[in-house]
């Protein structure tokens, strides 16, 4: 049994609007992919952590494997593709390709900086069940169903969560729900949609409210400041 963490960073990041890939911005010393793909490498049950990177960017894993003290495996980066779900496509095929006992790989978005190694083994426990599982939390604002620019109705918030990563999958499940999904036609915004099409239950476990993923400018320096501080708490 084999497990790899897939750490996504190869989006433009244009929400931010920084100039520069999202995962590449550097934080208290470190880039956003950097932070993630050294607490996967910490989690218990992660063999190995694959970053993928933004094409022509592949040197900035260089400085990455300089300073990795795993203990997992730090593998070579690859580039992504054009949206998240050919990105996950371009790292399990690599990690496929250099561990061959593959049987489960881990998700996770680079922009969410502030994960900690229980995040990923709370999502491999999870997702032994079924699996497949993710982390979710409830939203803190009251949600709408909108029909253009009306309300077609108010969603129960105590059946609703948003969803986060890493998210967990056997490897011989997300290969097929990816593929299911370039067969089809769909995309999805996180690994989990693509699952759920395949009628697999996906399980879901309370996520941690401090693992927020850095998306508009002025999160980098509530981000910056809690990684600073240590800040993987909450
Ligand atoms: O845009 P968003 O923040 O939802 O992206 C989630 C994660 O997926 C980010 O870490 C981003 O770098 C990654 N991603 C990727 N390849 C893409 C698009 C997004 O690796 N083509």
């Amino acid at each position: 049994m084999r497990t790899v963490a897939l750490i996504l960073a190869a989006g433009r990041g244009e929400r931010l609007g920084a100039g520069q890939p999202k995962g590449l911005i550097a934080l208290a010393g470190r880039s956003l992919f950097e932070w993630s793909a050294a607490a996967l490498g910490q989690a218990a049950g992660v063999d190995a952590v694959l970053p993928v990177l933004p094409a022509g960017c592949l040197a900035a894993a260089q400085a990455l494997d300089r300073v990795w003290t795993g203990p997992a495996r730090l593998l070579e980066a690859v580039e992504g593709g054009a949206r998240r779900q050919d990105s996950v496509e371009h790292g399990l095929a690599a990690a496929r390709g250099r561990l061959p006992e593959l049987s489960w790989v881990l998700v996770h978005d680079a922009a969410r900086c502030l994960v900690a190694p229980r995040d990923a083994e709370a999502a491999l426990a999870a997702a032994r069940a079924t699996g497949a599982a993710l982390p979710v939390v409830p939203p803190a604002d009251t949600v709408k169903l909108l029909d253009g620019d009306r309300v077609r109705r108010t969603l129960e918030r105590d059946q609703l969560g948003l969803a986060l990563t890493p998210q967990a999958f056997r490897a011989e499940i997300l290969a097929e729900a990816l593929d299911k999904a370039r067969r089809d036609g769909f995309t999805g915004t996180d690994c989990a949609s693509l699952v759920e099409r395949l009628g697999v239950e996906v399980r879901v476990f309370p996520g941690r409210p401090g693992n927020w993923k850095v998306t508009h400018a002025a999160d980098l320096e509530r981000a910056a400041a809690a990684l600073a501080g240590g800040g993987r708490g909450a």
